[in-house]
């Protein structure tokens, strides 16, 4: 058998950073003299930091110089981090050990696929960075999300046929990044609005072991 890699997006899929995100955003709409909604912050998910900055200014009609835009990225980011100072691991979403614990116990390869310049403290705070054989992060890419270079690092990185993988997301953009992969995309959330995943799972507890098993033995995308 072949072997398999596994990758997991990290906000929304492993933690819940979506709210911290939010509030930092928030706070700079405000500061800019509008408001921002939850609604609106959807759209955020998945997205780089520069890109989301970008669609904060359109919804408030905001010019800025380079020089502005610049500092408004910084600023939000020293909110973010002073929100998410204080996470542990009670802030892991449910189920998510265990099934990082199952693939461990089988030595599947494990790694991280994410947007976020901040993957790497974050995983250190919730105590799940042991788990990962290697991260790809903001850090790493030149392209975003649904661009595939986040999954295909990821892939490079663990030694495993891209067509081999399997990818957790839960944003649209992340969704249609695995599948221009060619891995296999599990949905994590509203299966509605994740619609172009293989798979669908409104979160961990949801997922079985026997789901797991089949996907180590399952004939992979061609
Ligand atoms: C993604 C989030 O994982 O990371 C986005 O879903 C976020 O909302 C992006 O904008 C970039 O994160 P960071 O931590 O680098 O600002
Ligand atoms: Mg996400």
């Amino acid at each position: 058998m072949e072997k398999v890699g596994f990758i997991f997006d990290l906000d929304g899929v492993i933690v819940d950073t979506a709210k911290y995100h939010y509030l930092a955003w928030r706070k700079l709409a405000n500061e800019l003299g509008f408001e921002f909604t939850k609604e609106q912050n959807e759209l955020f998910k998945g997205v780089s930091r520069k890109r989301c900055l970008e669609i904060l200014l359109d919804i408030g009609n905001v010019k800025a110089t380079q020089e502005q835009f610049d500092t408004w990225m910084v600023e939000k980011n020293v909110d973010y981090l002073a929100y998410i100072e204080k996470m542990d691991s009670s802030e892991i979403l449910p189920d998510v050990t265990r099934v990082l614990e199952y693939l461990k116990k089988k030595n599947i390869p494990i790694a991280l696929g994410s947007a976020s310049k901040n993957a790497r403290p974050i995983l250190e705070k919730v105590d799940l960075l042991p788990y990962f054989d290697s991260i790809v992060d903001g850090n790493s890419v030149t392209k975003a999300k649904p661009d595939p270079e986040v999954f295909l690092i990821a892939a490079n990185n663990l030694g495993i046929a891209a067509n081999s993988c399997v990818v957790f997301e839960d944003a649209v953009a992340g969704i249609q990044a695995a599948n221009a992969a060619n891995m296999v995309s599990i949905g994590i959330g509203d299966a509605d609005i994740l619609n172009e995943a293989d798979y669908n799972f409104n979160d961990f507890t949801e997922m079985t072991d026997d789901f797991l098993k089949s996907l180590l033995n399952k004939e992979h995308k061609a």
